[in-house]
C-alpha cells in the first residue's frame, strides 16, 4: 500500500473512479485521499468510505505528495493558474487532462514532476489501460505513478507525441470494441439466442480472446489459425467479413479519428 497522500482535483466521473479505484485495489488508504469539487455533495459516498472531500482546492494540495487534476480540459489552466502557488517542487502533477501537454502543465508549475496520463473508462472497474508520459520525474517517481495506474488496469509508458494516437487507440478503442461486441450480440439474436444470453457469450468470448493476448503473450493470428479449420464455418465468416471490409473499416475508423483530433 502507498502511504502517499494522492489530492483529486476534480470529483467528476473520472476523478471518483481514480479514487474507488486507489481504494479498492489496496493502493491507498481512504484517509489518505482528498478529493475536490465545488458541489460536494455528489462525493457523498467517498465521504462515507472515510475520503477526504473538500471544496478548497488549496487545502487538498497543499496536504498532498501527489496531485491528479481530473476536471474538464475548458477550466484546467484558469484553476491550475489560481492554486499555481500551492504547489511544491517535491511533489508529482498528474493531469488525465485530454489535450493538455506537458509543456502546458509545465508552463505554471515550472519544475515539477508532471506527467500526462490517458486512461479510458474502465478505470471504473480498474481495468483502464492508462497511457504515461513524464518530465522532470525521477526513477522512483516514475515508477511510483506506474505502480498506481498499475492499479488501475495497466499502464503503459510513451512518447508525448503519441498521446493523440494513445486517446484514439485507448479511450476511444473502448467504444470501437463494444460496438463490435454490440454487433455480435445483433449477430447473435438473428441465430436463436435471446440478447441476454447472446450479450453473455459475445462479452465473454471478447474477454477471453483479450485475456489470451494479454496473459499468454499471443499474437492473434496464431490463435485464429487455431479456431480456423480448413473448410470450416469459422474461416467462412471470417473471409466474408473480410471481402465486406472488416479489418479495413476498423483501420479506416481508427484513422478517421486520429485526423479528427489532429486536423479538428
Ligand atoms: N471520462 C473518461 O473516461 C476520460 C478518459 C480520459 C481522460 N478524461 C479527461 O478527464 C477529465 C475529467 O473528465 P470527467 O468525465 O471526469 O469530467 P467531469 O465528470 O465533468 O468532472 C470534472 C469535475 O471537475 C469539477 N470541477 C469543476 N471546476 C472545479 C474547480 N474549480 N475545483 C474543483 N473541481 C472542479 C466538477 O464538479 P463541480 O462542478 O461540482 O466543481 C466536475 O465534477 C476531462 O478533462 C477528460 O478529458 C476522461
Amino acid at each position: 500500500m502507498s502511504a502517499k497522500k494522492i489530492a483529486i482535483i476534480g470529483g467528476g466521473n473520472l476523478g471518483t473512479a481514480i479514487a474507488q479505484g486507489l481504494m479498492k485495489s489496496g493502493f491507498s488508504n481512504a484517509a489518505d485521499i482528498t478529493i475536490t469539487k465545488r458541489n460536494t455533495d455528489t462525493l457523498a459516498s467517498l465521504k462515507s468510505a472515510g475520503v477526504q472531500v473538500e471544496k478548497d482546492n488549496a487545502i487538498a494540495i497543499r496536504g498532498a505528495e501527489v496531485v491528479i487534476v481530473a476536471l474538464k480540459p475548458y477550466n484546467v489552466r484558469e484553476v491550475l493558474q489560481e492554486f499555481s502557488k500551492e504547489f511544491r517542487p517535491d511533489q508529482i502533477l498528474i493531469s488525465v487532462v485530454t489535450g493538455v501537454s506537458i509543456d502546458d502543465l509545465e508552463r505554471i508549475v515550472p519544475g515539477m514532476a508532471v506527467v500526462r496520463a490517458m486512461p479510458n473508462t474502465a478505470i471504473a472497474i480498474q481495468e483502464s489501460m492508462t497511457c504515461l508520459c513524464f518530465k522532470n520525474a525521477t526513477e522512483e517517481q516514475t515508477g511510483f505513478v506506474t505502480d498506481m495506474f498499475n492499479q488501475l488496469g495497466a499502464a503503459v509508458s510513451i512518447d508525448e507525441k503519441l498521446m493523440d494516437a494513445a486517446t484514439v487507440l485507448g479511450a476511444c478503442g473502448i467504444a470501437y470494441a463494444l460496438r463490435f461486441i454490440r454487433a455480435n450480440i445483433q449477430g447473435g439474436i438473428e441465430i436463436g439466442f435471446d440478447a441476454r444470453t447472446a450479450s453473455l457469450i459475445a462479452a465473454q468470448t471478447v474477454k477471453g480472446a483479450a485475456e489470451l493476448l494479454i496473459r499468454e503473450n499471443r499474437h492473434p493470428e496464431e490463435e485464429i489459425d487455431k479456431v480456423t479449420t480448413p473448410k470450416g464455418c469459422t474461416i467462412a465468416g471470417l473471409n466474408e467479413m473480410e471481402h465486406q471490409g472488416f479489418s479495413s473499416s476498423l483501420i479506416k475508423g481508427i484513422t478517421a479519428s486520429y485526423n479528427k483530433i489532429v486536423k479538428g
